[in-house]
């Protein structure tokens, strides 16, 4: 059709320019499109949603996104790759995948939070049982699984507490048994240790892994998705109908987003960590500070077993994400823990980490877990995640509000 044959709002739609191909740069393009063109009746019927050989729908993907799946399954050493708006959509799809009425799902006892609500909400109302674990005991693990455990979840090192459980073992066992393992991998994010390949030798890994892009792939604070990473195609085929049926699916300017930040996750990783340990080990000397809660410290719950498998070689500093938590010595109160977190200046409350900005949360422990804690010194729990700041800018920040809360 020409111009000649149409009026001017069809042409300026159905325009005959068509930009040259192959168009190269650094970044990836931004594809963005619920409806997908095809040529004939033909060609939309035999067109496949199913693999990443074509394109249907923009909810099935898009050049963009494709891409973006593709990188991370590298990242975390998978194969295949699902985008979904969260990290929390990432959790719900692979139980919601995964399980059905009558079968029971073992959560560890530090899970991130809001797993626990889906579990005892939604996964409770359709007829799933669930059990919470002690996620430094392998036995107690191995006594909560039953014929009816289809669907284990782990998370290393476990939310807020950052007790890092004995992984190769948990998976070890739950492959004996049989039992579909998920890591949570939001904290390793693919730069920590191989959650595919616990041990180096290909031999030991989990299922799936459920990761927060929103934290370090992401590193902006500003896009909340989520990625399912699975080395197993129809375990993949499995969660991604479940994906299909569910209508999930993530903006392009968000994948895009993602794939921006992606080349400096390490660069970005390594530095938080590193400004982490500088700021626990220096608040571990502080008085107010009854414990800290790093996997890297070595009087911290876990930290062989993070040793084992994020500290590989023997003669290295070991990596770790630049999140810890610090116990305040009981002698103050909750009023005194909440006007040292008013008074820091440089960190911000609030929950999202992976950003470039430090953030500071006081948590309320008893109410988090289900079992005693005995592990954790008595006290108030305050969680900080380290941003890109200048390290001891964040430690001359820390120690202004130490003085004015405390003393
Ligand atoms: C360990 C962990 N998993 C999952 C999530 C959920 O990620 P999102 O905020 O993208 O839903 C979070 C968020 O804080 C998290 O800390």
């Amino acid at each position: 059709m020409t111009q000649a044959d149409t009026k001017l709002s069809t042409h300026l739609i159905h325009h005959p320019y068509k930009a040259p191909a192959d168009f190269e740069s650094p970044v990836v393009p931004v594809h963005k499109g619920s409806t997908v063109y095809f040529d004939n009746v033909q060609a939309m019927r035999e067109r496949r949603w199913l693999d990443k050989s074509s394109y249907t729908y923009g909810l099935h993907g898009t050049p963009t996104t494709y891409t973006l799946e593709e990188r991370l399954a590298s990242l975390e050493g998978g194969l295949q790759c699902l985008l979904v708006p969260s990290g929390l959509a990432a959790i719900a799809t692979v139980s919601l995948a995964l399980l059905k009425t009558g079968d029971e799902v073992l959560v560890p006892d530090n899970v991130y939070g809001p797993n626990k609500s889906l579990t005892e909400g939604e996964l409770a109302h359709f007829g799933i049982t669930h059990q919470y674990y002690d996620p430094m005991s392998v036995e107690d693990l191995a006594a909560k699984i039953t014929p009816a455990t289809r669907l284990v979840w782990l998370e290393a090192p476990g939310s807020v507490t950052m007790e890092f459980p004995n992984l190769i073992e948990q998976v070890r066992l739950c492959r004996v048994k049989g039992v579909t393992t998920v890591l949570d991998n939001t904290w390793g994010a693919g730069l920590a240790f191989r959650p595919f390949d616990l041990l180096g030798d290909g031999s030991l890994g989990v299922d799936v892994t459920a990761h927060a892009l929103t934290k370090y792939p992401s590193g902006g604070g500003d896009v909340l998705m989520g990625s399912i990473i699975t080395r197993n195609q129809p375990l993949h085929m499995r969660i991604k109908l479940a994906h299909m049926r569910l209508g999930l699916g993530v903006s392009g300017n968000d994948a895009e987003a993602v794939l921006r930040s992606l080349p400096s996750i390490g660069l970005r990783y390594h530095a938080q960590d590193r400004a982490a340990r500088q700021l626990a080990q220096w608040l571990g000397a502080q008085s107010a500070v009854a414990q800290v809660l790093h996997p890297a410290m070595p009087d911290a719950p876990g930290h062989a077993f993070w040793k084992q498998l994020c500290a590989q070689d023997q003669n290295s500093e070991g990596v770790a994400a630049g999140l810890f938590s610090v116990v305040i010595d009981e002698r103050f109160d909750q009023a005194a823990v909440d006007v040292f977190c008013d008074s820091l200046r440089l960190f911000k409350l609030g929950y999202s980490w992976g950003g470039p900005v430090s953030l500071v949360v006081p948590y309320e422990l008893p109410e988090m877990r289900s079992r005693a804690t005995p592990h954790i010194r008595p006290g108030t729990v305050v969680r900080f995640a380290i941003g890109l700041e200048d390290a001891d800018d964040l430690q001359a920040d820390l120690a202004q509000a130490l003085a004015k809360a405390f003393g």
